[in-house]
Formats: C-alpha cells, sequence, structure tokens
C-alpha cells in the first residue's frame, strides 16, 4: 500500500516560521510532506555532539568522513553497490513497506560483506530525496539512532550517502509494525497481553530518549513507527523528526509543526511550541487504539467519530461506558481494572493542558502494574458490552473490499446485520 492511500499522513505547517536551529542549524527550507527508561539501564549519556549545520550543507564525501570519524566502528558506511546486492536491486518481492520518505525493503548480509558484521536479516530504507527534505531527515536518523542504544530502539546498523543517494540500514524486525498488528486486514488480533506488552516497552524507549540528560522529543510516536521484535518486544523506530529538548529552565522549543494527524499535540499543532509532552500526547493516543482498536484518526467513519480522541473521550471515566468502545476483537479477553486503568492514563496522556499529562516512568509504573491482572470481560459476565447486544460477534476480513478493514458480524435474532469498521 502506498502512503497516498492512507487518510493520516505526516504534515508540516507553519513552514517558514521555524527555528530548529538546536539540532539543524540555519536550515530552514519550506517543504510540504514528502519528503530502560528502565531501572535496569542507566540514564542516557551526554551526545557526542555533531555539527548538524556543517553536515547538513557538505559534499557526500566530506559527510562520509565525518560520520566515519564520528561513529568509527558504531556503523558502517555502505555503498549503493552492496545493499542493491543484499536487496536484489531493491525488488518488490523484498518490500517490507512504503512511509512518506520511501521504500524499506528486507535484505540479508553475510559475514562477506564486512568481516565484522554478523550474517543477519536487515531492513534498508531508501531516502526519496527530493531536495533537502530528505537529507535532513536522513541526516537527523543517523546523528540519532547511532548515538542512541537501547533495547527498546530499533537499532541502526548503517548509512549510505553516495552522490545524491541516501539509504540507512536496521536490525530487521520480524514482526513489522504495530500499524499492521491492528489494522491490516487479515492480521490477527492481538491478545491483551500483548498489547500491554507493547504499550511497556514502547513506553520505557519513550522514556529513555525523556530522561536523557538533554531530552530527545520524538515528535513522530505512532503505531507505524513501533515496530515488533519476534516476540513482540516493541522498538521505535523513525527519528528523521526528533528534536533535541529545551535545556535549563526554558521549557520549550518553537519549531516547524510536523507529525501526523491525530497523533500531534492540539497545543504543538496551534502554537509549535514543542515538549516532551507533546510525546506524551501522542502516546496516549496509542494506547486509545490499543483499547479500541481504531486509528487515530479515520476519515471513512461518522465524523463525530473520525478524532479517536475526541470521540472516546466520554467514554473513558466509566467501566460500563468502556465496554462499548473496547475492541470487539478481545471477544471479552482483556482485563476489565486493566481496561479502566489504561482508559484513565490515556485520557490524563491526551489532557488539553500539558501539565495534566503525567510523565514517562509514572506512565510505566501504571502500566507495569496492569499486567498481572486477571478478570477477563469475558469471565466476569462484562462482555458482550450490552445486553442489547448478547449476540455472538464474529470478525473476520472481507474479500475483494478495498476499504473496510475488517467486518464485524453481528447475529441478531432478527437476521445479521453487517458493520464496517
Ligand atoms: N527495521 C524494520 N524491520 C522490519 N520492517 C520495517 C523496518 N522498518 C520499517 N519497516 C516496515 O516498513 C514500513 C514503512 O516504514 P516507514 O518508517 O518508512 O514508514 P511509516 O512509518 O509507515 O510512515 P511514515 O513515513 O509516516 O513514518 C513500516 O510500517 C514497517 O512495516
Ligand atoms: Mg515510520
Amino acid at each position: 500500500m502506498t502512503k497516498d492511500s492512507k487518510s493520516w499522513r505526516p504534515f508540516t505547517a507553519n513552514c517558514c516560521s521555524a527555528d530548529d536551529q538546536t539540532i539543524f542549524g540555519n536550515f530552514s527550507r519550506c517543504k510540504t510532506s514528502k519528503s530502560d527508561f528502565s531501572k535496569n539501564i542507566g540514564p542516557l549519556p551526554s551526545f557526542r555532539r555533531l555539527s548538524f549545520s556543517d553536515l547538513s550543507r557538505s559534499s557526500s564525501t566530506r559527510i562520509n568522513e565525518d560520520l566515519a570519524q564520528t561513529f568509527g566502528p558504531d556503523l558502517f558506511d555502505f555503498q549503493v553497490s552492496e545493499l542493491r546486492a543484499i536487496t536484489q536491486n531493491f525488488s518488490t518481492n523484498y518490500l517490507l513497506g512504503e512511509g512518506g520518505f520511501g521504500t524499506v525493503h528486507k535484505g540479508y548480509v553475510d559475514e562477506n560483506l564486512r568481516s565484522s558484521l554478523k550474517s543477519q536479516a536487515v531492513a534498508v530504507k531508501l531516502l526519496n530525496i527530493e531536495g533537502l527534505q530528505g537529507h535532513r531527515e536522513w541526516l537527523a536518523e543517523v546523528i540519532f539512532l547511532g548515538q542512541l542504544r537501547h533495547k527498546n530502539l530499533v537499532r541502526l546498523i548503517g548509512y549510505c550517502c553516495e552522490d545524491e543517494e541516501r539509504l540507512l540500514v536496521y536490525e530487521f524486525m520480524p514482526k513489522g509494525s504495530l500499524e499492521n498488528h491492528l489494522f491490516k486486514r487479515l492480521a490477527m488480533s492481538l491478545p491483551w497481553g500483548t498489547r500491554l506488552k507493547i504499550a511497556i516497552g514502547a513506553a520505557k524507549g519513550l522514556a529513555f530518549l525523556h530522561g536523557a540528560e538533554k531530552p530527545v522529543i520524538y515528535r513522530d510516536f505512532k503505531t507505524s513507527n513501533i515496530l515488533l521484535d519476534s516476540d513482540f518486544t516493541a522498538k521505535l523506530s523513525d527519528f528523521g523528526l526528533a528534536h533535541m529538548g529545551p535545556e535549563g529552565s526554558n521549557t520549550h522549543v518553537t519549531t516547524r509543526v510536523m507529525g501526523t494527524y491525530g497523533y500531534a499535540a492540539p497545543e504543538y499543532v496551534s502554537t509549535g511550541h514543542l515538549t516532551t509532552r507533546s510525546d506524551i500526547y501522542s502516546f496516549g493516543v496509542v494506547l486509545l487504539e490499543l483499547l479500541t482498536g481504531r486509528r487515530a484518526m479515520d476519515k471513512t467513519r461518522p465524523k463525530n467519530e473520525q478524532n479517536l480522541v475526541d470521540w472516546t473521550r466520554p467514554y473513558l471515566s466509566s467501566s460500563r461506558r468502556l465496554r462499548c468502545i473496547m475492541d470487539p476483537r478481545f471477544g471479552g479477553q482483556y482485563s476489565v481494572k486493566g481496561a479502566k486503568e489504561m482508559a484513565h492514563l490515556a485520557s490524563l496522556c491526551t489532557s488539553l493542558n500539558p501539565k495534566d499529562r503525567p510523565k514517562m516512568p509514572a506512565i510505566i509504573e501504571t502500566l507495569e502494574a496492569i499486567q498481572p491482572l486477571r478478570d477477563m470481560a469475558v469471565a466476569c459476565g462484562q462482555w458482550p458490552p450490552s445486553p442489547k447486544s448478547s449476540n455472538k460477534y464474529v470478525v473476520y476480513a472481507p474479500k475483494g473490499n478495498k476499504d473496510s478493514k475488517i467486518v464485524v458480524i453481528k447475529n441478531s435474532r432478527m437476521g445479521v446485520n453487517i458493520k464496517s469498521k
């Protein structure tokens, strides 16, 4: 599926009022949308500073020299010919997906490619370079991911900068993106426990970024950027929009407004003021998607249901109402108390006042406390959601209907109602 078929996309606005100096130096070309924290893991080391403004203006030879000097053996500097060879010439058979910045292909490296690189599957992102914007995102990705290492961040293995070509080589994530699991036709429904595990993993990745000496604002937290390992460990990818946060007494930085509709915090969209609390809002939106199985923004739904935050708000404070918006694909196999806690957390995260939003360590604590709960709705007599709907739900993916993701058939005594989701 191409990016154009999605109803929600990365956007840019207020482009020329930019002040992205913190990371990129004076780089304000205007262009539209193409273009643990954990007890176990220590604090993020300070960044070895790279001069973004120097690098963003340099020739490819100079960039390669600077990156090699900065990252040494931590990142591999590949040639296009090598990446062509490992992806069968970027064959569509090896296509993993396509985003706003280009296609992603699966490839295999073996020990003959580089002596210090072990044999493994990789994902190669081929950036669609159009002017400086693509280069800028490529550079941000190399600089952030090259320096950040955490079990909940996808690992960047290397990069390629050759003439006009810009590529990135990542560890391959066998289970793809959370977006594919939650919303794609034919995808098996993710069980409650797995959704919780993913939420906690993604929260730890975000907490790691926010907990840095100089916090990193991720700015593009969404289901397509949460990649999944074989055991559903979540890893954040895509640092093209990431931003070094404010220091000292400053509470925010002002930037070009960039992000994805439905996920971006309202105060950020209206003022361009970017803080770590903008990421917390997006995190809350993803929690709502995990609870309901609905997209942050879905133009195919009735007007009042298109924006997930607005639609769910009246349902989040009462268990009785919450049942009505829980993903029917759970089939009642979710913890009632856990769902209530998660809904409350999502509601706090998406508070209109950024100061009311919790911080990542508190979010992780809440989610981890939900994990042991076993009061499944179906066993507590709380599923189906109301006596009216005490019919059997069958979930299947329709053939030949590109617009519907999933169809829920409700067998009622009166007949069969088919409802497109
Ligand atoms: N390291 C990886 N391992 C496996 N699959 C990957 C990897 N990176 C990306 N993908 C796949 O490629 C798809 C496209 O990723 P990409 O980051 O380019 O775009 P996106 O996140 O869908 O959209 P956007 O441009 O809005 O960020 C992902 O949704 C995922 O399915
Ligand atoms: Mg992405």
